[in-house]
């Protein structure tokens, strides 16, 4: 098979694409001929070598996929050979092919081609088990997201919405708030130019809080929530570091909380086939309604995988980014 590997940390030039031996399905997997596969940010820190793949997972990038199912390992019953997928992986769908636990195989939505279904999988299954699994973001509540334009964002804000909830983002430029208001996000808040804090309290503050940046936002998070108001931690674009005002928290009864996906195991009450299997019963449905809507901002073919980490990297981007796998 052809895979794409960064042998040295670096820029979007230490990306790889060479020749591996096709995987073989273990018990209990499937082998996927690859359609496509999704850009993550994560994928750049790998690629600078600041993420390395969970142990026992490929050097392969890549943490989603679409494609059809090209062979199945002992004791898998649900997939077939021929099936149309998409699927959540630990490592390895920048490839032809990827070997997958069978439980992080998803059916694609009705109405959704084969190429964009690769957009799913990672914005699906973070945001439901985020807002959802661990904050109980519930009808009315209000959600502020940060970075409501990028990826997970620009799902976050629609899936919420359609859940029923009041959404807030932070955005980078006009053009962004304006494609964020579009998705149903109701305050689209400049961070380059004005507080969160500020507006998200004039509302009475966030219920729930999906945050990308850690440190950088820590303290200022912690004051835009609302009283038992729950922050979710799942990126650290703003650092790793940083003082939590503990009495400020406990004064909400507010919660801090702190997850990836990757690392999860695949099995287990929160494991990766537990929240595939969520998100396939609560959020394929509304995607096939057309009531949330993949957003594929631009796709790359996997030779130009270079190019689409550059893209990724200019910040310039808006929903994911997609390598197109050609037969
Ligand atoms: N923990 C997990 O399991 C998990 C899973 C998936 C993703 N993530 C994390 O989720 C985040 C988004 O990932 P992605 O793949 O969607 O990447 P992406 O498309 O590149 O999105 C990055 C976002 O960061 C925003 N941003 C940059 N600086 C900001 C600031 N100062 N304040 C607020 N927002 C800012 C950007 O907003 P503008 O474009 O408007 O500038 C953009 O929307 C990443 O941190 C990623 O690591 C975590």
């Amino acid at each position: 098979m052809q895979a794409v590997l960064a042998p040295e940390p670096g820029g979007p030039d230490a990306l790889v694409l060479t020749e591996l031996p096709d995987p073989e399905p273990a018990p209990g997997e499937v082998v996927i001929d690859v359609a496509a596969a999704g850009l993550n940010r994560a994928d750049l820190l790998q690629r600078q070598g600041h993420y390395p793949p969970p142990p026992g997972a490929s050097d392969v990038l890549g943490m989603e996929c679409s494609g059809t199912i090209g062979a199945v390992g002992e004791g898998v019953t649900e997939w077939q050979v021929g099936d149309e997928v998409c699927a959540l992986l630990a490592a390895g769908g920048y490839a032809t092919q990827v070997a997958v636990p069978a439980g992080q195989v998803m059916p694609i939505p009705a109405g959704v081609d084969l190429v964009t279904a690769a957009a799913l999988p990672e914005v699906a299954a973070t945001i439901w088990s985020n807002i959802v699994m661990h904050a109980g973001l519930a009808e009315g509540d209000l959600l502020l997201v940060h970075g409501g334009a990028g990826g997970i964002g620009s799902f976050a804000i629609q899936l919420a919405s359609a859940l029923g909830a009041r959404v807030a983002t932070t955005v980078g430029s006009a053009e962004k708030a304006a494609y964020c208001r579009e998705l149903g996000a109701t305050w689209t808040i400049p961070y380059r130019e004005e507080d969160f804090v500020e507006i998200v309290r004039a509302e009475g503050g966030a219920d729930v809080i999906l945050d990308n940046m850690g440190a950088k936002y820590l303290a200022r998070n912690v004051q835009a929530l609302a009283d038992g108001g729950r922050l979710v931690i799942i990126g650290m674009q703003g650092g790793t570091k940083a003082e939590l005002d503990i009495g400020a928290l406990m004064r909400k009864r507010g919660s801090v909380i702190g997850t990836t996906l990757r690392s999860r195991p695949t099995d287990g009450p929160r494991g990766k086939a537990a929240i595939c299997a969520e998100v396939v019963e609560q959020v394929w449905p509304l995607v096939a309604s057309g009531r949330v809507v993949a957003q594929v901002g631009r796709t790359f073919p996997l030779a130009e995988v270079a190019a689409a980490h550059a893209w990724m990297e200019s910040g310039d981007h808006t929903g994911k980014i997609l390598l197109r796998v050609e037969p």
